[in-house]
């Protein structure tokens, strides 16, 4: 039978009674005013709704105000009762509530925005309003000016709330008259300075307070903080966020503050472990320290908060184990450890909570620890959890497929460990919900996905992101990708694929990141597939690209001819190391938002497209290298966005330098090395480029003189001209070049982050050097400095302004015709790595300071005219080898055979002597440990989980730390967008 409708007649009836009520009420209504009046009236004896003396007030406070918005335009007429934002006692007419708070609740990068905001003065006719009991005026920008102490005589206030108002200076100990207070809130007042207490003593009289919100306050020398909240019985909810604070007692005599739901610390330096107190909190609801430099291990005494819901001690210095006891937190939904020191496995704590008759986990971060083992079977009890994030641990055990229980589950980052296993259809079965999957491993292929070929995956129609990096995926290219209907980010880089390139993946018309970079893959280049199909030749076949990593593999084939349609919005195409033929063709030039081009190391050959460059106006890093191009450098290539690197070298580019380079005022690197260009190297250089930190331009046919306006670039650190047809001296102006003369490391280095909605690309800058030696450095590595001249006719003498050039780690001057002696103090150039000044005509000693040179790694003095004694000491012996030395007939004593007249009686003892071979593949092994060749490609975890906050305050502490932290703001704010 189920629910019937209510029969006609009872449907009138109903509207009958309905519109009767209505009436009457409409009736009633004047009259209930007039009662109201008049017992208004009655009682007080003063003007109806508004007695004249707070009206005055609240007028006084309007023309104190600066209201560029007119909130206030409501304040005006008799009755002050029912102006905007002003609530009287209906039987006194006492103005009881005042709520100016700004209707635009909205903060973007820590700062509020200027909307709706009410400033200038508080005047104190306020405190005209004796019986006021709610006073907001949060969210408004009162400048840096001081909370008014007369605040303090608003003796009825139950409710205050000041925040986020740019209040500055002392809180004044007076609120602590207000002894009716409930509610008390005074966070994220930045002004500058912030807003600050010498002591909370005055907290004592505010028995009733249950809610005390300080967040952003600087409480830094309040120490006994504690012992005030401590008093506070009632208090429920405190917050007390990036306060400064540095002392949180490990113990307390006595624990008044029972009441509490909630405790809010994040963002302090305690510098101390989880207080023991707090298992005295047996209704604590919310527990959040996060980054507050928390030590030592999680003490069980947490697993007796039974009430707990969320938990959040990540960014801290944890140590030891997830205990066991958490697991009887059954209540718990969400638990954040993220970025500690967490180490040993998992499994009790999910076999512990796996006993819960209903355990509420829906999220669980684990992120970024040392976490050992396996995921146990009982993980699959969690049947709540929707957020699992473990990346970044060193998890080296197996997966339970118990994970494929896991129903709820949206987001599952297990990356960057170390899982040996091979995971199935089983391990996914029922996750219908997965929106975001990363198995990613660091290196190793040690976790294999093994399914079969015709598997549709349950979250086929879910998933959005799926990054499978170092997993053994191949040799087949996995067909289910094919199943996932609304994909946006796909890596399979490095996924041990040896296969062609399916023809399905037009079908996948969401997809905005690709990356199948470093695998076996053949056949042509992935967008040419769908040309066959009669209707999609003139439809972008990927419209939603943004980034395409194809790079190390086998593709072949050629770059279409109609590329600009194919992808419209292309922002980072990286097809480098592949085996890509024919000609750049000038479609390319209709991808308007490309950013990043990345073409090097194919077989493309021909002329760039000469005039077209000048329509990506987004383009800022550009890397044709190690191709066949030939012709002259179009004068349209300019770069206009910023931070910008251009690196054509080793090709077959001919002719001079285009004037219209000149243009390229922010470049930061320009790298033309190993091509056939000729000419003059232009002065304009040094005047042109004043963000220029590398600058290649060697194994080319550049002739005259080197220009003295090259001196001008303060920020250079690498600057080859080696192996051209230079002549004249070398400027003495070079020791101008103010970057070299740091010693500190460049942390402002060359680089490129590119931060998509889900991940992150860092772009490395490779310099080729002469003689074949490639560095490669990234952001986080230090940019090397460095000066070679070497192969040219430059002739004179080594200018001693070169030795304040005291950062330089390479300096070779090899080949040339220089004279004179070396400079005496060399010795100053302390940092120095490689040092040639091999095949010249030098004469005079070799100086002694040259043994302090402590990192010498590489010395050729060899085919000169030094003579005397080489000196010996310190570094200088490790270096022993006779051919660095040879051919200087004059030379004498070791490592030379050649024995020094007179006091020939000291003999070197020398540690075992190495060969200069070994020592140069020491020195260059050194530098490609750690860097990876070629492109690197640093994501940043699919999902950024951790970085999904709660609330805004958080994205706030980053923000006021730096620069990382701002971007990881951006991406948490890019995150929230998403999934607003
Ligand atoms: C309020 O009361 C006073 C005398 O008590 C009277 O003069 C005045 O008219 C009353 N006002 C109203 C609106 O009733
Ligand atoms: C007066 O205000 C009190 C509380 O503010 C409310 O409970 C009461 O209903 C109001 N009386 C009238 C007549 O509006
Ligand atoms: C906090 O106050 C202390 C002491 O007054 C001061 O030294 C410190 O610089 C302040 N910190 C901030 C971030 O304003």
């Amino acid at each position: 039978m189920g629910h019937k409708q209510p029969p006609p007649l009872f449907h009138d009836f109903l509207q009958h009674v309905l519109l009767l009520l209505f009436l009457s009420l409409i009736l009633l209504f004047p009259h209930l005013q007039m009662h109201h009046f008049a017992s208004c009236n009655t009682t007080s004896g003063e003007h109806v709704g508004c007695l004249d003396v707070e009206k005055e007030a609240l007028v006084d406070l309007k023309q104190g105000f600066t209201d560029p918005y007119g909130r206030l335009s409501s304040w005006q007429g008799q009755d002050c009762c029912k102006w905007k934002g002003v609530e009287c006692n209906n039987q006194t007419g006492h103005v009881i509530k005042l709520d100016l708070r700004n209707p635009e609740n909205s903060y973007r990068f820590g700062t509020p925005d200027n909307f709706y905001m009410i400033g200038g003065e508080i005047s104190p006719s306020l405190h005209q309003l004796k019986h006021l009991q709610y006073l907001d005026l949060s969210i408004n920008d009162f400048d840096g000016k001081n909370i008014p102490k007369f605040i303090g005589s608003l003796r009825h206030l139950r409710y205050l709330d000041l925040s986020s108002s740019r209040f500055s200076g002392t809180i004044p100990p007076h609120l602590g008259n207000l002894s009716s207070l409930s509610y008390l809130n005074l966070g994220y007042n930045y002004g500058s300075p912030r807003l600050m207490v010498d002591s909370l003593h005055w907290l004592s009289g505010l028995p009733s307070l249950t809610y005390l919100n300080m967040d952003t306050v600087n409480l830094t020398i309040t120490y006994d903080w504690l012992d005030h909240v401590n008093m506070l019985p009632n208090l429920q909810k405190l917050y007390l966020g990036g306060c400064e604070l540095n002392n949180l007692p490990s113990s307390l005599s006595f624990v008044n503050f029972t009441s509490l739901l909630v405790l809010d610390l994040p963002g302090n330096n305690f510098y101390t472990s989880i207080p023991q107190w707090l298992a005295d909190l047996p209704k604590l609801l919310t527990l959040d320290i996060e980054k507050s430099s928390i030590q030592g291990f999680i003490s069980d005494a947490l697993g007796t908060l039974s009430s707990l819901q969320y938990l959040d001690l990540s960014m801290n210095q944890i140590d030891g184990k997830i205990p066991r006891s958490l697991g009887n937190l059954c209540n718990l939904k969400e638990l954040r450890l993220s970025s500690n020191n967490i180490s040993g496995e998992i499994s009790d704590f999910f076999d512990e909570l796996s006993k819960c008759p209903n355990n509420s986990l829906e999220s669980l971060l684990l992120d970024e620890n040392q976490i050992t083992g396996s995921l146990p079977v009982s993980l699959g009890s969690a049947t709540k959890l929707r957020t699992f994030g473990v990346r970044k641990n060193r998890m080296n055990g197996t997966i339970a497929e118990s994970m494929g229980k896991l129903s709820q589950l949206d987001q599952l980052d297990l990356s960057s460990n170390f899982f040996k296993d091979v995971v199935t259809e089983s391990h996914f079965a029922n996750l219908t919900k997965l929106t975001f999957l990363d198995l990613s491993s660091p290196s190793e292929k040690s976790l294999v996905l093994h399914v079969n070929s015709k598997w549709i995956p349950s979250f086929n129609d879910n998933l959005r992101g799926l990054k499978l990096s170092n997993c053994q995926v191949g040799p087949s290219f996995p067909s289910w990708i094919r199943t996932l209907r609304n994909v946006y980010s796909i890596s399979l880089k490095n996924s041990g694929i040896s296969d062609t390139l399916p023809d399905w993946f037009g079908e996948l018309s969401g997809l905005s990141d690709l990356d199948i970079s470093f695998n076996q893959i053949t056949g042509r280049i992935p967008f040419e597939f769908r040309l066959n199909q009669s209707d999609s030749l003139s439809l972008p076949q990927f419209p939603s690209l943004s980034t395409l990593f194809v790079t190390r593999n086998k593709l072949s084939g050629s770059i279409p001819s109609n590329i600009g349609r194919l992808m419209p919005k292309l922002l980072v195409f990286d097809l480098s190391m592949n085996k890509i033929n024919g000609s750049i063709p000038s479609s390319i030039c209709e991808l308007t938002q490309l950013k990043v081009l990345v073409l090097s190391d194919n077989e493309l050959a021909g002329e760039l497209p000469q005039w077209c460059w000048k329509y990506l106006q987004q383009l800022n890093y550009v890397d044709l290298g190690y191709n066949l191009l030939t012709g002259k450098l179009p004068s349209s290539l300019i770069l206009l966005s910023s931070s910008q690197i251009l690196k054509l070298s080793n090709n077959k580019f001919y002719g001079e330098l285009p004037s219209s380079f000149e243009n390229h005022t922010k470049l930061q690197s320009m790298d033309l090395g190993e091509n056939g260009l000729s000419g003059i190297v232009p002065s304009w250089i040094g005047s042109g480029f004043p963000l220029l930190k590398v600058l290649g331009l060697h194994s080319n046919r550049f002739t005259g003189e080197i220009p003295s306006q090259l001196c001008s670039l303060s920020r250079l650190q690498v600057l080859d001209l080696g192996q051209n047809e230079l002549q004249g001296s070398i400027p003495r102006c070079f020791g101008n070049f103010n970057a070299m003369a740091m010693v500190q490391r460049d942390i402002d280095t060359i680089g490129l982050s590119w931060i998509g909605v889900y991940s992150s690309y860092s772009l490395v800058v490779s310099v080729t050097l002469s003689k074949g030696r490639e560095l490669n450095f990234t952001n986080n590595l230090r940019l090397l400095k460095s000066v070679d001249l070497s192969y040219n006719d430059l002739s004179g003498d080594i200018p001693q302004e070169l030795t304040k050039l005291v950062g330089l780690n390479i300096l070779n001057l090899s080949m040339n015709h220089l004279e004179g002696t070396i400079p005496e103090k060399i010795g100053n150039l302390e940092k120095l790595e490689a040092l040639d000044l091999s095949q010249n005509q030098l004469t005079g000693p070799i100086p002694q300071s040259i043994t302090s040179l402590s990192f010498l790694n590489h010395l050729n003095l060899s085919y000169n005219d030094l003579k005397g004694r080489i000196p010996s000491g310190n570094q200088l012996n490790s270096l022993y080898n006779p051919s660095i030395y040879e051919a200087n007939p004059e030379l004498c004593g070791p490592p030379l055979a050649n024995k020094c007249e007179g006091n020939e009686t000291t003999e070197r003892e020398l540690t075992s002597p190495r060969n200069k071979d070994e020592d140069d593949k020491v020195w260059i092994a050194s530098f490609f440990a750690s860097m990876g060749v070629g492109f690197v490609i640093g994501f940043w975890g699919l999902f950024g989980i951790l970085v999904v906050k709660k609330s805004w305050r958080h994205s706030y502490f980053q923000f006021i730390e730096g620069i990382i932290d701002r971007v990881y703001v951006f991406f948490a704010i890019k995150i929230t967008q998403m999934q607003g």
